[in-house]
């Protein structure tokens, strides 16, 4: 793998997610069939969370101790990144005592600004414009679902948000095409849209969830309201009904379509309960690909 961190899937060649997903099948192969690794032995994660989280912290913490190694959490209130003292800061303290840095972060600049003086990798586990580790673990999923990537669409039914941004550049790198289906104002940020189209990618926009999801192949959402944006909650839950994902989209899409959801989930907002546990539903092997595409990264980043 040749970048140094992972901020955005904008920064990683196609081929380094190639590799990712590589290894993250190899590891996952692995683990089930009980090998035990020491790659990571000696080493330390250190994770840092301005915001909560199950999966990312969990997912992190199981595939560190997997690979041989260790992390600490730092949530929310140990270390107040920005607050107490300097992000500069912060990261070259780390970058002395630990081998790797993953921060879930509000603003996307405050990862950068950790990458930019950070001596040891930097990985992004979610900010306000990214979730690249998201992406990861869902193209791993689809994947393992269809055996290609080429020749298939993958509709996203919900904001123009952080997940959406990820899977619009790892789409782009991999050769499928994405589709979203937002409401007006809600459209993912135009320099992301432009970057993948700029690789020849396909990224349609539309306000209507029925042509997003007429044809495609995988049917993804995410929560209306992310965190941090709890003051616009009434607003974009008003302006948000109707983008969901139920049995009647599900018919839409394409025979086989893989249900997609990076949860949390709000179960009668962005998907129906329903639509989550039908046959199509791989939202936990999603989440356990979670862990598997992360060990991926974090082996091919510290080791
Ligand atoms: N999908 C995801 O990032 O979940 P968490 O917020 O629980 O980490
Ligand atoms: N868009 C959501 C993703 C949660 C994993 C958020 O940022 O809260």
């Amino acid at each position: 793998m040749k970048a140094r961190h992972l901020v955005s899937l904008r920064d990683v060649s196609s081929e380094d997610i190639l590799e990712i997903l590589d290894v993250a099948r190899h590891l996952k192969l692995e683990h089930r069939a009980g090998v035990r690794h020491a790659q990571l032995a000696g080493k330390t994660l250190a994770m840092v969370f301005q915001k909560p989280s199950l999966r990312t912290r969990v997912s992190f913490e199981a595939g560190m101790w997997q690979l041989g190694g260790h992390a600490i959490y730092l949530g929310p209130s140990d270390i107040k990144l920005g607050e107490r003292e300097t992000t500069e800061d912060i990261a070259l303290n780390l970058s002395r005592f630990c081998d790797g840095i993953m921060a879930r972060v509000f603003k996307h600049e405050t990862v950068v600004e950790l990458a930019k003086h950070a001596t040891v990798p930097v990985i992004n586990g979610l900010c306000d414009m990214d979730h690249p580790c998201q992406a990861l673990a869902d193209l791993l999923t689809v994947w393992e679902k269809k055996r290609r990537f080429d020749g298939l669409t993958l509709a996203f039914i919900g904001d123009g948000n952080n997940v959406a941004h990820s899977l619009i550049d790892g789409c782009a790198k991999v050769g499928m095409s994405f589709r979203i289906a937002c409401p007006s104002g809600y459209e993912p940020n135009a320099d992301v849209v432009a970057a993948a189209r700029a690789l020849g990618a396909s990224v349609e926009i539309t306000h209507d969830p029925h042509e997003a999801a007429r044809g495609a192949d995988a049917l993804y959402t995410d929560v209306w309201v992310s965190m941090g944006q709890e003051s616009d909650a009434k607003s974009k839950q008003n302006a948000f009904r109707g983008f969901t994902i139920d049995s009647k989209l599900v018919e839409v899409a394409n025979k086989g379509a893989v249900i997609l959801h990076c949860l949390p989930a709000h179960y009668g907002e962005e998907i129906t309960y329903e639509a989550s546990r039908s046959p199509g539903s791989a939202i936990f092997d999603q989440a356990e690909n979670r862990m598997h595409a992360q060990k991926a990264v974090l082996a091919l980043l510290m080791s």
